[in-house]
C-alpha cells in the first residue's frame, strides 16, 4: 500500500484518477484533510469540512470482481469493520448499498468509480470513502440525517490509522471475497423493512428481502421479486 496525504483537495477520487491514468498501482491510497468539491453517488455533493476522513483507494481488480455493486459492498463492509476495530463500542450498520449508519443517521458514504477500456474490460476502480469523524464541522442542514464518530464516542480516531485499516481490509476482501455477502447481510439495516426506491423519475415502494452474491438488493413488490443494482437506484427507509 502507498499512502499519499493531502491537505485541501477538490476530490480525492478525482486526484487519484489522474494517478491511475499515469499507471499507479493497486493499493495507492489518497487521504485528504478536507475537500472543496467532494462528490457522492448520483452526482450529489458530499460535504467535506476538516474533521472528516476523505480517502480514495485504487483497485485494479480482475474483471469478475470489478462490478461497482460488489466493490461497493466490499468497501462498506471493510469500512464498517475497521471503524468498529478502532472504536469497539460502536455498532455500524449498512444501508444498501453504500451508506454506513449509526442508529438512524448516516456516518459514512462510498463512491466507487470504474474506468473501462474500449473493449469493455475494467482498467481500474477508484473507491472513495468519506467518514464523519468530528461532530462540530458538519453542515447544520445535515443535523437530522448525519452523525459522526465523535457524537457517539466522544473521541476522534486517528485518520491515518483508520484509513489504512479500511484499505487493508478492502484489499484482503478483494483477494478473498468468499465471506463478503454473508458478513454484509448481517449488518444490513434494510432487511425486512419497507423502502421507497427512486429510479430516475420512477418511484415505488417495496420490501427489502436479501442481498445476492453479486451484492444486488433483492426486493419484493406485489409478490414479485426483483434485484436492484448500484446504478441509478436510490433508497429511503419508509417510516
Ligand atoms: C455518497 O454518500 O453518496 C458517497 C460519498 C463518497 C465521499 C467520498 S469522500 C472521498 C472521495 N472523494 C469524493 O469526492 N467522494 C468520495
Amino acid at each position: 500500500m502507498r499512502l499519499i496525504t493531502l491537505g485541501e483537495i477538490d476530490s480525492t477520487n478525482r486526484y487519484l484518477r489522474a494517478l491511475a491514468e499515469d499507471g499507479a498501482e493497486q493499493g495507492t491510497l489518497a487521504l485528504a484533510e478536507r475537500q472543496t468539491n467532494g462528490r457522492g453517488r448520483l452526482d450529489r455533493r458530499f460535504d467535506s469540512p476538516s474533521g472528516g476522513l476523505y480517502m480514495s483507494l485504487l483497485l485494479r481488480p480482475e474483471s469478475a470482481l470489478a462490478d461497482p455493486t460488489l466493490v461497493t459492498v466490499m468497501a462498506a463492509l471493510a469500512a464498517a469493520e475497521a471503524i468498529e476495530e478502532a472504536c469497539p463500542t460502536l455498532s455500524v450498520g449498512i444501508k444498501w448499498v453504500n451508506d454506513l449508519y449509526l442508529g438512524e443517521r448516516k456516518l459514512a458514504g462510498i463512491l466507487a468509480e470504474s474506468s473501462f477500456s474500449p473493449s469493455g474490460t475494467v482498467r481500474y476502480v477508484i473507491v472513495g470513502i468519506g467518514v464523519n469523524l468530528a461532530k462540530g464541522n458538519l453542515d447544520p442542514s445535515l443535523a437530522e440525517i448525519a452523525t459522526s464518530i465523535e457524537a457517539h464516542t466522544g473521541m476522534i480516531p486517528d485518520r491515518i490509522a483508520l484509513s489504512e485499516k479500511i484499505a487493508l481490509r478492502l484489499l484482503s476482501y478483494l483477494a478473498d471475497p468468499r465471506e463478503v455477502t454473508t458478513k454484509y447481510r448481517r449488518r444490513m439495516i434494510l432487511l425486512g423493512r419497507r423502502i421507497r426506491c427512486f429510479e430516475g423519475s420512477r418511484e415505488y415502494t417495496a420490501r427489502a428481502i436479501d442481498v445476492d452474491e453479486a451484492g444486488g438488493l433483492i426486493v419484493s413488490r406485489f409478490g414479485r421479486k426483483r434485484t436492484l443494482r448500484y446504478g441509478e437506484v436510490s433508497i429511503r427507509i419508509k417510516k
